[in-house]
């Protein structure tokens, strides 16, 4: 869907969007579509990639702001859709840190020998969350999903550093109110369309500028390395002046920057597993690429990895 075609639906422009953002372009699920349906796909291209079977996964993870269902988790789905094990399966709410948490997290668990394989994928369906007819949100968004497979490495790739933090206290400024425990779904939510997202864009940029240079200049400290060992920085892509200002600030040249938010908008935790798979189709990521990667979302929640590919 393009920025012309959100301009015939509310009053927006191209221009504005671009220059505003730098979305040109964003994906949605087709009608039917849940997250499990995305995470299967992309999860199958991912073992194949990977040369594993299915039966060699011990965890699934799945990290997601719309998750098929309150409760059974997104992940169970994707276990029976995709004819799994029962192994342990769960999702992880931090919007779009979540894939980074899910990374850090599946880290841990082969690190301490508690799994073996670790399955970890986002999944976003933003287009059923946001509110169709608010020109402030409703452009900024996309749907998709990605997924990694997670293995013990015996070289020196793998991941070299990770940092995650979260403030609570500022969860008022990006938030779905209604649908949750906090405020029941009634006929007067969907009305006033609380169950859609409600963001306070201009303090949350800043919040994110500060937090995605915090936490890539610190993942980068943790690895030992500094911007110049980088070989391609990967941050989320909420608006391009966002990465403009983060990457000015933590010195990381445009050059090894790695810009999807043009074609793909914001995937929520969506965002950083399908742009690390398009750079390595596009050959940005090779046998001994060396990425950062960063991201900053609703909670708030934020994270950096440096990863050795
Ligand atoms: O994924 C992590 C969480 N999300 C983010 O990190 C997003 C962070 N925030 C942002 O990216 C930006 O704040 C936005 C893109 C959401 C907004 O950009 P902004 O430069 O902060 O604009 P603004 O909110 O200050 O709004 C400026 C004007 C307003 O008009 P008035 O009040 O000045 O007359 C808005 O009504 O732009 C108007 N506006 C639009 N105009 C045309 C807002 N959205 C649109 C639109 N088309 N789509």
């Amino acid at each position: 869907m393009t920025n012309d075609d959100w301009s015939k639906l509310v009053d927006t422009s191209d221009e504005w969007i671009t220059t505003r953002t730098g979305i040109k372009e964003r994906h949605f699920a087709a009608p039917g579509q849940a997250a499990s349906d995305l995470v299967k796909i992309a999860a199958e291209k991912a073992l194949e990639d990977a040369g594993i079977d299915k039966d060699e996964i011990d965890v699934i993870i799945v990290g997601t702001v719309n998750a098929d269902n309150n409760y059974p988790s997104t992940g169970n789905w994707v276990q029976k859709k995709m004819g799994m094990k029962p192994v342990p399966s769960f999702d992880i709410s931090a919007a779009c840190s979540s894939f980074l948490y899910g990374l850090i997290l599946g880290d841990s668990l082969i690190k301490s020998g508690a799994a073996k394989t670790v399955l970890v994928s986002s999944a976003e369906i933003m287009s059923q969350i946001i509110d169709w007819e608010d020109r402030n949100t409703c452009v900024l968004f996309g749907d998709g999903a990605g997924s990694a497979v997670l293995r013990e490495s015996d070289g020196e790739e793998g991941i070299l550093s990770s940092c995650w933090g979260a403030d609570g206290n500022l969860g008022d400024l990006l938030v779905q109110p209604a649908g949750g425990s906090a405020m029941p779904p009634t006929e007067e939510t969907l009305a006033r369309k609380l169950h859609t997202v409600h963001m306070k864009g201009n303090e949350v940029f800043k919040h994110a500028v500060l937090r995605m240079q915090e936490a890539s200049m610190k993942a980068m400290e943790l690895a030992n390395l500094s911007s110049e060992d980088i070989d391609l920085f990967i941050p989320h892509q909420a608006n391009l002046r966002i990465i403009d200002a983060t990457i000015r600030r933590a010195k990381i040249p445009l050059e090894k920057t790695y810009i999807t938010v043009d074609k793909i908008a914001n995937m929520s935790g969506a965002t950083i597993p399908v742009s690390l798979d398009m750079a390595r189709r596009e050959g940005r990521i090779k046998e001994g690429t060396t990425v950062l990667t960063s991201a900053f979302g609703a909670g708030f929640t934020w994270g950096g990895l440096v990863i050795q590919f």
